[in-house]
């Protein structure tokens, strides 16, 4: 490791950071400079307990999902029993690509993926130059941060019940963010070069530009709206703002208990962690397969369904629900002063009931981001909630470069 490294631990070790392990992993593949890394981040978050049936089995992951839907049973808010204040130390698990070439390597997206999946819901290693995101942010020329979130992949695997809720991942996703305004600002600048990351020893990061998906960018919006300074831009993705046609079924997820879907997979989940149990359930969720009838373009191949399938991840019981609460509580990001964009699936069936056109909200939309310095929503044609698995995915990850350029990123 040597001195840049002992002095790297020891800075962060003043802010309270630690690298538990750093691995400089081969590139995953040509021309794609990436290295992975394992941080213990520590964190403070003020979140609730709620009065939810406990998953310990797959009939309780069904009983969980009917008591959350049957008609007149009450709101997430009306089952906070308990306000609570957790300080946990994490494990994250992250990556960090930077293209030596790249035109604004000296951007950096970090990106928050959401429910059902790990970071590699940015990185669909099946035909990569088509489906990847990191890939096409990088030829893009931008450098990118993956992690997983608490509860999934690599990270750290929490009580379901008391951890894993959206303050939670906003203070991991903040404190990331201050581990990066480390290396921006050159207090760390040579731990791209210690890592093989990108060899540029004098890296250096402008500015930062968050990214999200879905519970990812419900995470993003709550940073944005609690610290509002941490964050350039933002492009949030298959977020959710049509509040009145978004139903949330929780019974539509299929839902069974993690280590009982797969006792290999899932052997580190414990009580609470559900997950979507069959393909099927996902391709309600996630996938469309109506195609623009203009422009042909949209819909999505059997084996993403499969691909989605294998990569699939636990979302505990609560985490959706805590999302909602949320909102309840932080009803705008009324101090963000950076562009917006959103950008939704044509036909993304969680966010629209399938059909975002006739029914997605743009004037609450835009009251959420009063300050924003520009905002736009963008329909991505043909497009479902997990747009990096349809037809045509690399039009939407363009859309959200293009904006960017606009904007001056
Ligand atoms: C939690 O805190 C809020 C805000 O301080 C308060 O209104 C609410 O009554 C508390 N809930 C419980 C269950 O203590
Ligand atoms: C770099 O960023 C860290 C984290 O925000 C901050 O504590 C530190 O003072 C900054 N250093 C410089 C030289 O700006
Ligand atoms: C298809 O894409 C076109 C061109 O962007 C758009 O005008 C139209 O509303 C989209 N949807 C349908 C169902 O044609
Ligand atoms: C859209 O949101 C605005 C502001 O919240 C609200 O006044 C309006 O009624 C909503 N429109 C529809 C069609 O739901
Ligand atoms: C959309 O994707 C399909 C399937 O990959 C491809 O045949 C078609 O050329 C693409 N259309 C556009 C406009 O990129």
């Amino acid at each position: 490791m040597g001195m840049i490294g002992i002095a790297l631990l020891a800075l962060l070790g003043h802010y309270g950071v630690k690298f538990a392990k750093a691995s400089a992993i081969p590139y995953r593949a040509p021309r794609q400079p990436c290295t992975t890394f394992n941080v213990q981040v520590p964190i403070t978050a003020r979140q609730h307990l709620y009065d939810v049936v406990p998953v310990n089995n797959n009939i309780d992951a069904i009983h969980f999902a009917q008591d959350i839907d049957t008609w007149d049973s009450p709101s997430m808010v009306e089952r906070i029993t308990q306000n609570i204040t957790i300080s946990r130390t994490y494990d994250i698990h992250a990556q960090l690509c930077v293209s030596a070439d790249g035109k604004k390597k000296n951007l950096l997206q970090i990106a928050t993926h959401g429910g059902g999946f790990d970071s590699r819901y940015w990185e669909v290693m099946l035909q990569p130059d088509q489906h990847s995101y990191v890939r096409a942010a990088l030829a893009a020329g931008y450098s990118i941060l993956t992690y997983d979130r608490i509860g999934t992949g690599q990270s750290s695997k929490p009580d379901a019940y008391t951890d894993i809720q959206l303050p939670a991942h906003i203070e991991v996703l903040r404190v990331l963010r201050v581990l990066t305004e480390m290396v921006r600002n050159g207090t760390i600048a040579s731990i791209a070069s210690s890592w093989s990351c990108s060899g540029s020893a004098s890296m250096h990061f402008d500015k930062i530009i968050h990214v999200g998906h879905s519970v990812g960018s419900i995470t993003t919006y709550g940073l944005l709206s609690s610290y509002p300074t941490l964050s350039d831009a933002a492009v949030l993705t298959g977020f959710l703002v049509s509040k009145e046609v978004f139903d949330g079924r929780q019974t539509a997820g299929d839902l069974q208990y993690a280590p009982q879907n797969d006792p290999y997979l899932f052997a580190d989940s414990s009580s609470g962690y559900a997950i979507p149990g069959t393909s099927g359930a996902l391709q309600t969720g996630f996938f469309s397969s109506s195609v623009n009838t203009t422009t042909h373009i949209g819909g999505f191949e059997p084996e993403f369904l499969d691909y989605a399938y294998a990569i699939r991840q636990p979302q505990p019981v609560v985490e959706f629900g805590s999302g909602i609460v949320l909102y309840a509580e932080h009803s705008t990001a009324p101090l963000f002063t950076g562009p917006v964009q959103l950008l939704v699936g044509e036909f993304d069936f969680i966010v629209c009931l399938g059909d975002c056109k006739n029914t997605y909200n743009t004037t609450q939309a835009n009251e959420m981001f009063p300050k924003a310095r520009n905002f736009e929503i963008h329909l991505q044609q043909g497009g479902g909630h997990g747009l990096p698995f349809h037809n045509n995915a690399t039009m939407g990850f363009q859309a959200q470069f293009d904006w960017l350029a606009r904007n001056g990123f």
